[in-house]
């Protein structure tokens, strides 16, 4: 999907652990005013169910494995989070779940805006419409 970019980044190692980073203006086109993460994901646990109208986020999985799903109500993509240098870093507009694969995996979050419960679609109907009228995600 062209507003979905899978991105890997830079791993730099030493003996002692990994180290990997991404920046604005660089990986991602956007300030991040918020960092969220889920953890203690069970495995074949399903999660999201959401698009949101207007945030921008960047996501990637430090431990574990993660299977992200996004549709635009047409067409659907699925992208596997099973390496911290991996990171997806996606537009608004696009209807997503998340399924663990791993028992305990973590999903860390970058969004481009503070908490707004109304820039959720939690109804995936209710989604269509909006997408169908905002034709934000047309690929
Ligand atoms: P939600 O985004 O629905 O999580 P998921 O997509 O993984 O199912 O968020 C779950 C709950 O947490 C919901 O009640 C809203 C709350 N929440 C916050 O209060 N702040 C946040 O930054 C986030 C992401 C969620």
């Amino acid at each position: 999907m062209e507003k979905i970019r899978e991105l890997k980044i830079k791993k730099i190692q030493s003996p002692g652990g990994s180290l990997s980073f991404f920046e604005k203006n660089k990986e991602i086109n956007f300030d991040i005013k918020r960092i969220y993460f889920i953890y203690e994901f069970s495995k074949e646990n399903r999660r999201g169910f959401h698009a949101h109208k207007e945030l921008k986020q960047v996501m990637f999985c430090p431990h574990g494995k993660i299977q992200v799903e996004f549709t635009d109500g047409r067409i659907k993509q699925s992208y596997l989070l099973d390496d911290p240098t991996k990171i997806l870093v996606i537009e608004k507009g696009y209807w997503r779940e998340f399924v663990s694969l791993e028992e305990g995996s973590i999903l860390c979050v970058g969004a481009s805006d503070v908490y707004d419960e109304k820039d959720y679609i939690r109804n995936y109907e209710e989604y269509l419409k909006w997408e169908a009228q905002n034709n934000e995600s047309t690929i």
